[in-house]
């Protein structure tokens, strides 16, 4: 079954990302592409959005694509910088902004357009960001709607579905956004609302049986969101076929392995299990610094991978829960475009299971859209909402070296804090949390004895996507109770403290 697909062309804009899941919200495909990629098979797209922009129209290296094949062709709305690169390049005006024209504003409706301004009341809220304005509409611009400080606040093209808007649709603070999106979509480019996570599971299991066939697939699960949801999906596709290898690098959370392995047999995977904490003890042996950590780590988990891999016959395909975010081309901010996929250049140096062939089933797909697919699939809610959990696990929240014992008390101090959290009612609040353990003793006395032991922090950070993020205000009577009980019951710890630090300047693991 093919969906009608929606291409947006990326001018750099920090909101590109989210036009793509508006749009999707609304059960459309869309698919993001750099201005200066314009796919080849435009044919096969129902509209086209362009983005926003850091960028000026008038500036020397702004961004001028050739839209020959697309305006008056496709339905198309302009978003921000689109709507002044519509305007520059067709007849109008674009000038700097007498004032910086930066947030709230409220829509006043000149000409009515029933359709695009559908259940969208005069007034409403939308969010600009700019610092050229539109002076002068394009040759066949019709004004449909200013605001206070901006004229040409919307227009559309006489004789085409062609409109453009100075403000950004896709940003919560628009109020209407999402229907004026749904507007011009459905009732002005005629899109299907017909992509749905049941129709994604659908397509994707049968896209993959095309792909793979009979072959063996190998895949690496790693407790998380996304290596699980991959699983789930390919074990529908091929069943048996699917092997999944879960990695004890002995720097999980307390009883994590076992749990999850449970988890996971219960959900019908083919998966082994192996536990390799010894060996990335050993290799972490002696290691202080971060980086050298970093790399033991994952230089172990490779090696590991590698002999497992070699135990099975005959497979053909390495299985990854690569996400959409990773592959999507970035446009930089001077016009270039920049592919941030990291390709593998020197495939002679690599281990064998990384010479395999790629399927990568949920690299269409950002991570809410993974979740969704996830409960569609059936798999459980607790284990969908679970916090991002870093790769090398404990070993970056141990400072300094690592030892058996260290790793003992950090799990018992975090599986404290983690169930206090979802004691509280406070665990889906938080997007991220854990403990690490300091460097430091210091003195504390218990009973009547001197005591001189380690100290742990605590972490807990809000975030959409751990690029930035901040500390979370916990309730007091939270952190008493638990600095409380992790001092009263592991052994080792007398001194707890709140990192109340955000990112940027701090990161959100301390190593
Ligand atoms: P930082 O500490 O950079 O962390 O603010 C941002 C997010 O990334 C996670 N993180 C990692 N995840 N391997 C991973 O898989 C790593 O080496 C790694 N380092 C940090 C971190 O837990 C947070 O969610």
């Amino acid at each position: 079954m093919q969906h009608d697909k929606v291409l947006i062309l990326d001018f750099g804009s920090q909101y590109t990302q989210l036009i793509a899941r508006r749009v999707r919200e609304l059960n459309i495909y869309s698919e993001i592409h750099p201005f200066n990629k314009i796919p080849e098979d435009l044919a096969s797209y129902k509209s086209v959005i362009l983005s926003g922009s850091p960028n000026s129209v008038r500036g020397e290296d702004a961004l001028h694509p050739n839209l020959d094949g697309i305006r008056g062709v496709k339905p198309m709305l302009a978003v921000c910088y689109g709507a002044q690169y519509l305007a520059h390049f067709s007849g109008g005006n674009v000038a700097p902004s007498d004032t910086r024209e930066y947030g709230r504003a409220n829509l006043s409706f000149i000409k009515n357009d029933e359709e695009f301004f559908a259940n969208i009341n005069e007034g409403s809220q939308v969010w600009m960001s700019h610092s050229d304005t539109i002076k002068e509409l394009p040759t066949n611009g019709v004004l449909i709607a200013s605001t206070k400080d901006v004229t040409n606040a919307a227009y559309r093209i006489e004789g085409e579905a062609t409109y453009a808007i100075q403000f950004h649709p896709e940003v919560y603070h628009s109020t209407d956004g999402k229907q004026l999106l749904e507007n011009f979509l459905v009732k002005i480019a005629g899109v299907n609302q017909d992509w749905t996570p049941d129709s994604f599971v659908e397509e994707t299991v049968e896209a993959i049986q095309e792909k793979v066939g009979n072959d063996k697939v190998v895949l690496g699960l790693s407790g998380g969101v996304d290596s699980t949801v991959a699983a789930v999906l390919l074990n529908k596709a091929i069943g048996k076929n699917l092997y999944c290898i879960f990695v004890n690098n002995g720097l999980l959370r307390k009883n994590e392995f076992q749990s999850v392995l449970n988890q996971y047999e219960g959900m019908g995977l083919n998966v082994k299990g192996v536990d390799a904490s010894e060996r990335f003890l050993a290799a972490l042996a002696g290691l202080e610094d971060p980086e050298l950590k970093r790399k033991a780590i994952g230089k172990t988990f490779i090696e590991v991978f590698d002999d497992e891999a070699h135990k099975l016959t005959d497979v053909k395909w390495l299985a990854q829960g690569t996400i959409y975010p990773d592959v999507i081309e970035s446009v930089s901010a001077t016009g270039g475009p920049s592919a941030t996929i990291k390709s593998h250049h020197n495939v002679g140096g690599l281990p064998d299971f990384m010479k395999l062939k790629i399927v990568e089933p949920l690299r269409a797909i950002f991570k809410d859209e993974v979740r969704r697919v996830g409960a569609t699939l059936g798999i459980d809610p607790e284990l969908l909402g679970r916090h991002p959990f870093p790769g090398p696990g404990l070993g970056i929240r141990i400072l300094g070296d690592i030892t058996a014992e260290k790793v003992r008390i950090l799990q018992e101090v975090d599986a404290i804090f983690i169930n206090g959290l979802k004691e509280w009612g406070l665990y889906d609040k938080v997007w991220q949390a854990g403990a690490m353990l300091l460097p430091v003793n210091s003195v504390g006395v218990m009973g009547d004895e001197r005591t001189y032991e380690k100290c742990v922090a605590l972490r807990a950070v809000e975030s959409t996507d751990g690029m930035t993020a901040d500390w979370v205000n916990l309730p007091y009577e939270f952190l008493q109770k638990t600095s409380n009980e992790i001092i009263n019951k592991v052994k080792g710890v007398n001194r707890v403290v709140y990192d109340i630090s955000s990112k940027p300047p701090a990161t959100i693991e301390w190593e």
